[in-house]
């Protein structure tokens, strides 16, 4: 959701612009744009549609300069159109501006500036901002610093959230930039340095970064960075050295995005396992030091996010109910943020977001704080806010996520979920350790047992080829095989956009029932064997009424009446979604392939929901 880049250097800007909004692009968005100081003015290029369409049109647009801002923009005030498109200027044309976030008094701040006889030409909030800074600049009388002071008094009027990157054509050295809930980063170079929304925008060229905080400001030069705090009073700021390896923010071979992301999973797994387990021993995490007397003292987890993150939460609740007793509850953060939710010292609110910058995961994340709750965040991009704002963050370790959809992070999530579990069991002494081991070692056999999947994805090509023109679909499961079937839901949704519901089997009497009919496709998930038997008496409701089947299962089933059934290894209930995911993650896939859509950047959605 909204990309941000700058260029600060020696080097012709507009390539390293356009290259790093290329590695924005799954963010979502429908516009681009870029501004430059050449010759003394600010000339900004931009259009509605791709970055690809960007980069032709500035191929023509003769532009050369050493400092730049770009943007991808995802509309939320104004609708996908060029005059609606980021950068945006000021009346005098001497301040550009990017911005990704929501300024939620953009009409009274609009009204104020009106009456001062500035006027707008876009729909959207972000206009207010160039203008503001032109009306601040040209009220300040002292000449020391008035560019960063006029940026700061604009900003103290915003509500809202917002990254800024700003630029003037009387201050050609310099970039400012400012963030509130918001991600911003800031690429250190030699000679040159870089900002983007993210790390990985940024690994072509450098891997040390600086992670700025909310209400902070960074002036930047080509070879001199400075922070200052709300009050504009500077101070020195700590380097962080990423390892990420540019590599693996690039297709390797792959068609796209999303089926690398799937074929990466034994690896990702390993990496999430890292040396957290290992048999006979105990499990243990740097990250976290929990003492019995905390654990016992807990009466509640609460785990909160959204999308895949939040289906991955699910799974850590049957884990965590099973292994230590504590009573969880799984909670959207977008409800959570507003179900007054009872929260006190004694609940541990644990946080999953692949980003770690999803605005409704930070804000609940936020909420629990003030109400005295300890804070666990799981995240899988190094340094992201909400680690920031946490008391406590565990990494997934998965490596760098690209398409929109996600697969390896939700993997890697539910099996930092049950290692987590069992952490705290082995010290409440909440589980049998027998149990415990035969669970490590399926753990440890999962990246196997994955890759043995990955291998025969004949059937699941073979369904999609039938299926891929249908209008809807049912997913249907009991426990565990529930949350995969909702996660499975969303993946087709999400990039086949084809209309799709997720069931609890047992529920399907109590109402859905009344939409099968000949002909309807329902997916059935049937893993846990001691539910065998109730879900497949519901598989056969919808067979009776002529339903088109697909069973995933690590059972023997005798039943011949399914249309297709994909086997998949057995293993422990607890982390059976791990494996059965995998054939609903490539169905989704093989089928908006065949519907010939854009499976890595689907339509409206937006990897990283920075706004509410
Ligand atoms: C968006 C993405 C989903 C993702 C959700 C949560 O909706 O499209 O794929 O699951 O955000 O993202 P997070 O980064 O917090 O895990």
């Amino acid at each position: 959701m909204c990309g941000i880049v700058g260029y600060i250097g020696n080097k012709n800007a507009t390539p390293i612009l356009i290259n790093g909004l290329q590695c924005l692009e799954y963010r979502g968005y429908d516009s681009a744009g870029i501004a430059i100081v050449q010759n003394g003015k600010i000339n900004i290029v931009k259009d509605k549609g791709r970055v690809s369409n960007l980069k032709n049109i500035c191929s023509n647009a003769n532009l050369n300069s050493n400092i730049g801002i770009a943007h991808t923009r995802w509309a939320t005030h104004g609708r996908p159109a060029k005059i609606n498109s980021h950068p945006h200027i000021d009346n005098s044309g001497n301040f550009a501006a990017v911005h990704n976030g929501i300024i939620e008094n953009y009409n009274e701040l609009k009204e104020f500036l009106t009456l001062k006889g500035y006027s707008f030409l876009s729909e959207t909030d972000t206009e207010v901002i160039p203008n503001l800074i032109h009306y601040y600049y040209t009220n300040i009388i002292s000449d020391n610093d008035k560019f960063l002071k006029a940026v700061n008094s604009a900003v103290d009027k915003l509500r809202g959230s917002y990254a800024l990157e700003i630029i003037s054509s009387l201050y050609p050295d310099q970039i400012i930039v400012v963030r509130k809930d918001s991600p911003l980063v800031i690429g250190k170079g030699n000679g040159e340095n870089f900002i983007a929304s993210d790390i990985p925008a940024m690994l072509y060229y450098t891997k040390d970064f600086y992670l700025l905080e909310d209400n902070e400001y960074a002036v930047i030069y080509k070879d001199n960075i400075t922070f200052f705090d709300n009050f504009l009073s500077e101070h020195s700021k700590t380097i962080k050295n990423i390892e990420w390896d540019a590599n693996a923010t690039e297709k390797n071979g792959y068609e796209d995005y999303m089926l690398k992301e799937i074929y990466e999973q034994p690896n990702s797994i390993r990496e999430t396992i890292g040396s957290r387990l290992e048999l006979g021993e105990k499990c243990s995490f740097d990250d976290i030091n929990f003492t019995l007397e905390y654990l016992k003292s807990i009466n509640k987890i609460y785990i909160v996010a959204c999308g895949t993150a939040m289906h991955a939460g699910l799974v850590g609740k049957n884990a965590i109910e099973k292994l230590c007793k504590i009573p969880t509850e799984v909670e959207i953060a977008s409800e959570f943020r507003y179900c007054e939710p009872i929260v006190d010292k004694n609940t541990l609110c644990i946080y999953i977001s692949q980003s770690g910058e999803t605005a409704d995961t930070i804000a609940a994340l936020k909420l629990a704080k003030e109400k005295g709750a300890k804070t666990l965040a799981i995240s899988n991009v190094i340094g992201s806010s909400i680690t920031r704002e946490a008391d406590y963050t565990i990494y997934t370790h998965a490596g760098p996520e690209i398409a929109v959809a996600s697969t390896k992070a939700y993997t890697s999530q539910v099996v930092l979920m049950v290692i987590l579990a069992i952490h705290f069991s082995e010290i409440l002494g909440t589980s049998d350790k027998e149990y415990i081991n035969k669970l490590k070692s399926d753990i440890l056999d999962l990246p196997a047992k994955i890759e043995v999947i990955l291998s025969e994805t004949n059937i699941i090509q073979e369904f999609a080829n039938k299926v891929y023109t249908e209008h809807d679909m049912y997913f249907l499961g009991r426990g565990t095989d529930y949350d995969v079937a909702m996660e499975g839901s969303l993946k087709l949704k999400e990039i086949s956009y084809i209309h799709s519901e997720a069931y609890a089997a047992g529920e399907l009497k109590h109402g859905p029932i009344a939409l099968i009919e000949n002909g309807v496709t329902v997916i059935s998930i049937i893993t846990n064997s001691n539910l065998v038997e109730k879900t497949l008496s519901n598989v056969q409701e919808v067979i009776t009424r002529g339903a088109k089947t697909l069973v995933i299962t690590n059972q023997k089933l005798t039943n011949t009446d399914f249309n297709f059934v994909i086997t998949i290894p057995e293993t422990n209930s607890i982390i059976s979604p791990i494996l059965s995911v995998i054939p609903l993650q490539f169905l989704a896939y093989y089928i908006a392939k065949n519907k010939g859509l854009d499976v890595d950047k689907p339509r409206n959605l937006a990897k990283s929901v920075t706004v509410e």
